[in-house]
């Protein structure tokens, strides 16, 4: 039977799609300043909303970035305290004409919503305050545990405010653990809760020439080329099978547990569906002695995103380009220490400089990978909420990607958090055409009130400790 919070959260689905729809249309886009007023206006629309459905203590709290949003509500006392963790800020949506509806007009088609954002993060944040409401509503106002919520608004440019707040004012998130949806199942229909992410070095590697941009034909043969001397780094950073070149890069690699990687092995996992359906590409490359989810969940890697200089527009132009810049990230897993990554890299990128050119290094973020435990009771908790909602049992997985805040979570707060994401492996994070399939919302609202009703001895159904009724 479900509970009445689950129950008001199904009458009100059409309504929970329309709000998220109406978030959907606020382009808040951290990393383009000219959008700072519609992450502002996000930020509102958030904490109005925190507000209206019961939430006390509701506050805008401006940063040196874009403003994170707490909220809590903390009056069952003798209950655990909840620390409830999103985000509302978003990646650019180009190259927009990739896109098959404007990515700022959400619309649904077979079954999906589709908008930048959808799944990444603002649907599954909407997610969560639609869980509270359902159990704000429902319970007389009151909730079945004590929760803070912190939202921030610039996860996609490294989260560098929320990581600042938490080391001053720690006191203000005291909670026993984390919940973030922010993450996916591991495929359609199979409930999965993530229990590590890959950290991340963001750099932006500046190469200056000459004084000016230069005629090809007139200083061509005596004048310096930065992008040239870019390609030739970046050309010896990896070798042919994927491998890094930066010396000393993978001392501190930490291997997978054999249970671990056992599990992986059991996952519903098909390298030629993959390809074919994910990646689209002829083979897959990488480290060829690691498979497929080792190498992309348990393997640090380097890539190049953009290399902004020269003449870029159609057509041609004959000039040597006075500076250059490459965009390179490099993801980390346990142990490797951001910094000592950064300092290797940069030194080795610093020896391979040809002549001529000056580098500069610009550090965009950095964090460390984190693996979290699994043997507590919020995961078991989450693990029976998601058998309720998908009678199946679940499975623990590991994402390339990275939330940088979650590894403070761990270490600075000392608190465990629970990955609980319903995003999809083919939702296009990041790219054009992203989606959240709607009832995954729908599906995780169910999910959060379950969990949170288990956690607070309150759940409708009782368990027999193995997510199981
Ligand atoms: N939600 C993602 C991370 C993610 C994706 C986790 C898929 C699990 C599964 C997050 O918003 C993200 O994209 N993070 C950035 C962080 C970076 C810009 C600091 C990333 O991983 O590139
Ligand atoms: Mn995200
Ligand atoms: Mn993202």
């Amino acid at each position: 039977m479900a509970s009445t919070a689950v129950s008001f959260a199904r009458e009100n689905q059409k309504r929970f799609l329309e709000e998220l729809k109406d978030l959907l249309r606020i382009p808040s886009i951290s990393t383009l300043e000219e959008h700072k007023s519609d992450i502002r206006r996000a930020s509102e629309f958030v904490a109005a909303e925190l507000k209206r459905i019961g939430f006390e203590n509701v506050e805008i709290i401006p940063t040196q970035g874009h403003p994170l949003i707490y909220a809590d509500w903390l009056h069952a006392s003798g209950k655990p305290t909840a620390l409830v963790y999103a985000h509302y800020d978003v990646q650019p949506p180009d190259p927009v004409d990739e896109w098959t509806t404007p990515p700022f007009e959400p619309t649904e088609r077979n079954q999906n919503v589709y908008a930048r954002g959808a799944v990444d993060d603002k649907g599954q944040l909407w997610m969560q305050v639609k869980a509270f409401e359902s159990l704000f509503k429902s319970g007389g106002g009151k909730l079945p545990i004590n929760v803070r919520v912190i939202f921030e608004g610039e996860e996609e440019v490294g989260g560098e405010s929320i990581a600042d707040f938490i080391r001053k004012h720690g006191d203000r998130l005291k909670a026993d653990f984390a919940l973030v949806c922010d993450t996916e199942l591991f495929a359609p229909e199979l409930p999965t809760l993530c229990v590590g992410l890959r950290g991340l070095v963001y750099t932006e590697v500046e190469a200056v020439g000459a004084m000016t941009d230069l005629h090809s034909g007139m200083y061509g043969g005596a004048a310096p080329n930065p992008l040239e001397a870019l390609s030739r780094i970046i050309s010896r950073l990896k070798d042919d099978s994927g491998r890094i070149l930066i010396p000393g890069f993978y001392d501190a690699v930490k291997e997978p547990s054999a249970d671990e990687l056992k599990a992986w092995k059991a996952l519903p996992f098909d390298e030629e569906h993959y390809r074919k359906t994910e990646v689209g590409s002829h083979v897959l490359t990488g480290e060829p002695d690691y498979p497929v989810l080792y190498r992309t969940w348990a393997r640090p890697t380097l890539e190049v995103h953009g290399m902004p200089g020269g003449f870029v527009a159609p057509g041609a132009k004959t000039v040597i380009p006075a500076k250059a810049s490459a965009k390179i990230s490099m993801r980390l897993v346990p142990d490797q220490d951001p910094d000592d990554i950064l300092k290797k890299y940069t030194a080795f990128v610093q020896s391979l400089t040809p002549r001529g050119i000056k580098m500069n290094i610009k550090v965009h973020s950095k964090g460390p990978a984190i693996v979290v435990g699994t043997d507590n009771r919020y995961i078991k908790a989450a693990t029976e909420a998601l058998h309720d909602v998908f009678k199946k049992d679940t499975v623990y997985i590991r994402s390339g990607g990275s939330i940088p805040i979650v590894a403070d979570f761990e270490n600075v707060l000392k608190i465990p958090s629970v990955m609980m994401g319903m995003g999809l492996p083919d939702d296009n994070l990041h790219a054009p055409n992203e989606k959240f399939h709607i009832p995954n919302f729908y599906r995780g609202i169910e999910a959060i009130i379950t969990f949170l009703q288990r956690v607070g001895g309150t759940s409708a159904e009782k368990s027999d400790g193995r997510g199981r009724k």
